[in-house]
């Protein structure tokens, strides 16, 4: 299997706060991995970091193979990563049509997998809601655009970091069926959420932050079964 994004030793700081202390981890092409960890203990600095936005400290950032530690976002998601940041950042003052439009191209192997047709299919609600405007949608209607608009871009990784946050419960299940759906296509995934129980359910491997470092990592089965672990880790 080839490894799309590899993590070597990866450190970064905020100021004098060392927040990375030393990631590696590997995500091979279709697999599904699970970044768990309390609050603050660094699993959107990894992914930002990973993405360009905070300067790597110390280490490497590997995609495919190459080294790209220190590529820009806009490099990164060319090279076939879609990022749905915490808080969606989709434009509110543009109609969700012109949203999903404006974010699509083709796939970094030129794959055209994802179209607007498919993403409407895929969310009805987006269908139903094509003229409005980003500020009149519910929060799980824009969680929805935010994913769709990353479907559009055709990656070959999928981030979501806390794509269930503030949603109420049946919003939650359904974003839940997205991803199940999603990793079905074989497009690895990155899923950060604070439900550890549906992160393991719906990954392949899962690794646990610590203070900035992976103190537990391996098949997420194995990790389900470990409640020892997940309570010593993560309090549940
Ligand atoms: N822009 C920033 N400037 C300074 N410190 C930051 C910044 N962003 C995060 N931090 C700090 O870095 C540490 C890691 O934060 P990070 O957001 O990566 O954690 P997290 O695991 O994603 O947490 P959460 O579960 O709350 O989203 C925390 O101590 C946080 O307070
Ligand atoms: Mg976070």
């Amino acid at each position: 299997m080839t490894t799309l994004l590899a993590l070597a030793d990866l450190h970064a700081h905020y100021g004098d706060s060392h927040v990375l202390r030393g990631i590696s981890l590997d995500i091979p092409a279709g697999v599904s991995f699970g970044l768990l960890g309390r609050n603050g203990m660094g699993k959107t600095t990894l992914i930002r970091t990973a993405m360009g936005y905070v300067r790597a400290t110390a280490g490497t950032v590997a995609w495919s193979g190459r080294t790209v530690t220190g590529a820009p976002p806009e490099r990164m998601a060319r090279l076939g990563i879609g990022y749905v940041p915490e808080g969606r950042g989709i434009f509110a003052n543009l109609s969700v049509r012109e949203n999903l439009v404006m974010a699509a191209r083709a796939g970094p192997d030129g794959a055209r997998d994802w179209s607007l047709e498919r993403v409407l299919a895929t969310f009805p609600r987006l269908a139903e809601r094509l003229g409005h405007g980003g500020q009149q949608l519910s929060g799980g209607e824009q969680q929805m655009l935010a994913i769709g608009r990353a479907l559009l871009t055709n990656p070959r990784l999928l981030i979501l970091d806390e794509a269930t946050e503030g949603l109420a419960p049946h919003v939650v299940a359904e974003i839940w069926r997205t991803v199940a759906a999603i990793r079905s296509t074989g497009i690895a995934t990155l899923i950060v959420d604070r439900n550890v129980r549906a992160v393991l359910a719906h990954t392949d491997r899962a690794a646990i932050l610590e203070k900035g470092r992976v103190v537990l990592a391996g098949e997420s089965a194995a990790l389900t079964a470990d409640s020892d672990a997940l309570t010593r880790h993560l309090g549940v």
